[in-house]
Formats: C-alpha cells, structure tokens, sequence
C-alpha cells in the first residue's frame, strides 16, 4: 500500500519520499511563533528530518507542538545542536546573543540559517500556509458547482410540498385542518433550511471551530448526507462497519471535508453501481478509518501522481485535482497519514491513520 505520512512521525513507504536516500536533518532553535510555524510545515515534508527544537523559556508553546509530533524537545541549545549528523540549523529567535555562540559553537559542516534570512523563510512558510488554505477553499467552490442539481433535487420537494398546503390553505375552512396544514410547512420549511445550514458551514472559507475531539462514525454519517448533494447514492450499496466510540482529536469542519471527498471520489469510481464501505476500528494508540469502493481502481502510474495538486483523470472542467492534495494536508496537519490500496476493475481503499496524541484518550466532548 502507498503511503504519504509525515517523515519523522511514521516511516511507511512514502510516495514524496522514494527518491531520496537520506533526509536532511534540521535543528530548530525558537519555540514560539515561528517555531511552531516551522514545525508544522518542515514536519510535513518526507524529506526533512527534524531531530530536536529548543527554547529558553519551558512554557514555549512551540514545545508543546513539538511533543504532539514526537518531535524531540531539548531544555540546552548546547544538548540539540551536539547531536551527530545535523546538517541545518534554524535559529528563529530573533537573539543577536544566540547567533554569536552558535556561529562559535557550531561545526563548519553545519550549515545556519537566522536573522533575516530566518525571517524570509518564515515569511515563506506563511505564505504557504495561505496557499494551502487558499487551494482548500477554491476546492470547495468548485465542488459547489457539482453539488447544485443536488441542493435543487432537495430544495424542490419540500418547496412543491409548501406550495400545494398554501393552495390547500387558501380555500380551507377548518381551523383544525389550517393548524395541521401549518405544521406541515413549518416542517418542510425546516427541512430546506437544514440542506442550507449544512451547505453554507461546508463550503465556509475557513473552519471556525477548534481542534477537538470528533467522533468519527457521526462524522462519516454527515459526509454521506453531503456527498449526496454530489454524487448519486441511489444505486449505490452502503457498508458501514464502525466501530462504536470512535473518535480523533482534529477539526471537525476539516474532518467532514476529508471524508466528504474520499466519499464522493469513491462513487465516482463506482460509476452509479457498487458498494461503498465505510469502516472504522480504534485499537491503543491508532485508530484507522477505510472509505473502500468497487469502483474502476487506479493503475499504478496514477496511483503515484493522486496527491499532487491538479492532478486528475476527469475531463476539463469535471474535477480540480485538489481533493486528494488538500486530504494529505489536513490529514498530515494532524501527524496522520494516508494511504491507498487500489486494484485495476476491483476497486480502491483509502485508510487514513492517526496514531498515539490524534487519538482520543478520553472519549467524553465530541463534535
Ligand atoms: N476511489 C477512487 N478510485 C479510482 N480513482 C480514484 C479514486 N479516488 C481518486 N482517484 C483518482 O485520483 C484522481 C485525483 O483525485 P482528486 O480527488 O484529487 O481530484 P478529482 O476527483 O479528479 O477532482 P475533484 O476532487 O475536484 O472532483 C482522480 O482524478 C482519480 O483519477
Ligand atoms: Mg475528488
């Protein structure tokens, strides 16, 4: 099965790692805005190696980012950069002193990088970060496009079902039947503002919740309500093997995103005929999730290019080529990984898999 995780995390095989013998091993000396900035993207690529980070102040928020991706923090910049086989230094503090002694104190095979150059890099990595946010909501708006004969198929019941009551109630006598008729519309009108609500926070520039803890069957539920808007589920047989109380610290609105894609990706495969299973299985410290399909499955060839932005099969103006880019991200976000299973006329599975601090100690606040 192909792989992608987080280099040091997890070392599956991973398709952004295969040509490279070794990774460049990085040391970060700064935990607080820049260090996390730094962790949270240098972490997401194969790569790069992050051997330690360190900080002279304990509380540093950076370390605790650090620990949530096992990545090793260090109370000494002297214990970090002493460790065999650095090759880069980052230095984000922004200290003049701290420059000074790790120019004294570092070998010349190790390169440094801090002052401006720091800042360029970390101007970068910002910058990054808005692109990926950026490609997540042009992703989105172009799925809404897809999700429209959908939205009106469901919008159109219950607005023919309003229509006729009102006609009903324009000639209607009876105050017991005028009060059951009005339950009746606020019920159907109910129903079209439920499509809207879960529409307009699905297609939200960004999430507006926190990481928490999601329970994940209720989540793949909701993606399987939304997915419908999309793709046709009618003939479509539906497996769910879950797992009861399964759940991964993560956001929740990211979440039902990852899941609404594989979903619909999976039906599309299936071209309007097969089984889709959703599957979800939590042991100590990993819990897993599988969206599988009968559907047409994926050559190898393919298989190796899926999560790499605009890379699609579908025809001009079918698809972005985004879903599977934007899966990796948020699934790396959370030091998960991803990877795929696929056979020619069989079909595909996705599992994706969060290990040790993604999942849930305590099962208890759950979104
Ligand atoms: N379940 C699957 N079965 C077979 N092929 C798949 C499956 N999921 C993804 N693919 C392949 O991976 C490609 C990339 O998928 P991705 O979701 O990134 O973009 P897309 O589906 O082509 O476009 P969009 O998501 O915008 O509709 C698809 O075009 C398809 O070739
Ligand atoms: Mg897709």
């Amino acid at each position: 099965m192909a792989t992608t995780s987080p280099s040091n995390a997890h070392p599956e095989i991973d398709i952004e790692q295969a040509p490279t013998p070794r990774p460049m091993r990085v040391a970060i000396i700064g935990a607080g805005r820049s260090g996390i900035a730094l962790l949270d993207v240098l972490h997401q690529i194969s790569t790069i190696e992050i051997i330690g980070i360190t900080d002279k102040d304990p509380s540093a928020p950076g370390l605790r980012r650090a620990q949530e991706l096992n990545v090793t923090t260090y109370a000494h910049v002297t214990d970090l950069i002493k460790i065999p086989g650095v090759d880069l230094v980052m230095d984000v503090t922004g200290d003049a002193a701290m420059l000074t002694a790790l120019q004294e104190q570092l070998p010349p095979e190790v390169d440094l990088i801090s002052g401006q150059a720091s800042r360029l890099f970390w101007t970068l990595v910002q910058h990054e970060s808005t692109l990926q946010t950026e490609l997540l909501h042009a992703e989105k708006l172009a799925g809404i496009g897809s999700f429209a004969a959908g939205i009106a198929h469901d919008m159109n019941n219950p607005l023919q079902l309003i229509l006729g009551l009102a006609e009903n109630l324009a000639d209607e006598g009876d105050l017991d039947a005028v009060h059951a008729q009005a339950l009746d519309i606020i019920d159907a009108v109910k129903r079209t503002t439920a499509i809207c609500r879960d529409l307009t926070s699905y297609s939200r520039r960004t999430s507006l919740r926190q990481d928490c803890l999601v329970g994940i069957n209720g989540k793949l539920d909701e993606a399987l309500k939304i997915a419908r808007y999309a793709v046709a589920l009618q003939d479509i047989d539906i497996r769910k093997l879950y797992q009861p109380d399964v759940a991964v610290k993560g956001n929740p609105d990211e979440l039902l995103h990852v899941f609404v894609n594989l979903i619909t990706n999976a039906v599309q495969a299936m071209e309007h005929h097969g089984t889709l299973t959703l599957e979800t299985s939590a042991e100590a410290d990993t819990t897993q999730v599988r969206v599988s399909d009968t559907g047409c499955g994926m050559a190898p060839d393919v298989q190796s290019r899926i999560f790499e932005p605009f890379f699609t099969t579908k025809p001009p103006g079918k698809g972005t080529g985004l879903g599977l880019y934007n899966i990796k991200n948020v699934i790396h976000r959370m030091n998960g990984s991803i990877g795929v299973d696929s056979h020619i006329g069989l079909g595909t599975t996705f599992t994706l898999t969060f290990h040790d601090e993604s999942v849930a100690g305590e099962r208890s606040t759950r979104s």
